[in-house]
């Protein structure tokens, strides 16, 4: 039995955007179930760790590379594309504004060309709730819901989506993953999320600290049911997913920003809430409805709630030591981590590589 399950060949997925936040638990959680991961990414953030990357979240084959420059050799071998690489979230954008768009949009779109052209039919991308906006309702919407990106970095996934669908066919199978704002514990930290954020400041400061009134809607999701969506959408049956978009996460864990602080306060011990009411905080706001994942990919059984998540947090946070100096460092915020690297010219204005293996 054990030999029948080594001759079966392993399937290969190119993971873009392995080296950051959600590709690091991505690659560990595909190998875990017998893919093979090739990577590739700029590797911008390798050096962003909370602790060393496990072996089994190293990818089998590595390419340190832009995904603008990605060519037909980069899919020799590959079964299957999930797609993460990205400037992950609007203040990236602000660097230079064309850049989210042509990082995020075009560059996808050409992956998705040299992919039809190579054969490499299933194509999961990721996409964001965050296109849904300032939904304007606190009924929850569902994937035929209005869009509303009101970002640089959402308007580039709703352009995305809509381009890769008019790929879609025969020989291509775009899916559409509008994931919920993820939280959780990964070796490449990222401290700028709304559930990692709040608790890392409690944890540190004792202070509970909303930038906005608290009342926007802010679905999440826990980054490993991230990976378990991902790998039901590489596996359903193609007729399921193709040209499908599933809002991932669960109707359960839609909170207003304030809930999730309530639920922060509860797990550190001593720590009291604290409402800033900025200009300029977050406006985004939106319920989701997550009934269409359930349905169609019953395969998908999200384990994590966001106490659980807490509780998870909380242990790596003490465990790992995280400190006010690391809080206050580039390390775990993207927008801080690019500057330093366009400091020390390692990257350039176009955030292209410019030497200095990261
Ligand atoms: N984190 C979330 O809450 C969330 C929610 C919804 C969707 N997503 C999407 O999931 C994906 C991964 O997010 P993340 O949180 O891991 O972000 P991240 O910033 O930690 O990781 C993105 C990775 O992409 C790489 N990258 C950036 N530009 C690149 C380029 N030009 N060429 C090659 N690699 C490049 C970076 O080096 C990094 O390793 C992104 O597409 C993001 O939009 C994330």
């Amino acid at each position: 039995m054990e030999d029948m399950e080594e001759m079966k060949e392993k399937r290969t997925v190119l993971v873009t955007g392995n080296a950051g936040y959600i590709g690091t638990v991505m690659t560990g959680y595909l190998r875990d179930r017998s893919y093979k991961v090739y990577g590739l990414d700029t590797c911008y953030f390798s050096n962003d760790l909370l602790y060393p990357v496990p072996e089994g979240s190293r990818p089998d084959r590595q390419a340190v590379k832009d995904i603008r420059d990605v060519c037909a050799a980069d899919l020799e071998g590959v079964d299957a594309v999930v797609h993460l690489a990205a400037l992950s979230n609007d203040p990236l954008g602000e660097i230079n504004p064309g850049l989210t768009e042509e990082v995020n949009f075009r560059s996808t779109i050409r992956l998705a060309g040299l992919c039809k052209d190579a054969g490499v039919k299933r194509f999961i991308f990721a996409s964001s709730c965050s296109i849904y906006g300032i939904s304007g309702t606190d009924a929850p919407v569902d994937e035929k819901g209005k869009l509303n990106p009101v970002t640089a970095y959402a308007k580039a996934k709703v352009q995305a989506e809509e381009g890769l669908s008019k790929l879609a066919g025969a020989d291509f199978h775009p899916v559409f993953m509008r994931n919920a704002t993820v939280y959780g514990l990964s070796p490449r930290l990222r401290l700028d999320l709304v559930v990692n954020n709040l608790l890392a400041w409690a944890y540190l400061t004792k202070e509970v600290a909303i930038m906005s009134d608290g009342k926007p809607w802010r679905p999440i999701l826990h980054i490993e049911d991230f990976c378990a969506a991902f790998a039901a959408a590489l596996e359903a049956p193609e007729d399921r997913v193709h040209n499908e978009a599933f809002n991932v996460g669960q109707d359960s864990e839609n909170y207003r920003v304030k809930d999730i602080a309530a639920e922060v306060q509860k797990a550190v011990p001593g720590s009291e809430v604290r409402i800033l009411n900025k200009t300029g905080a977050d406006e985004r706001s939106y319920k989701v409805d997550f009934s269409k994942i359930n349905r169609v990919l019953p395969e998908f059984r999200p384990r994590w709630d966001l106490k659980a998540g807490i509780g998870q947090l909380l242990e790596a946070y003490a465990g790992y030591g995280l400190t006010r100096e690391g809080f206050d460092s580039e390390r775990y915020f993207r927008i801080r981590a690019i500057r330093s690297l366009m400091k020390e010219g390692k990257v350039d204005n176009n955030l292209k590589i410019t030497g200095g293996k990261r």
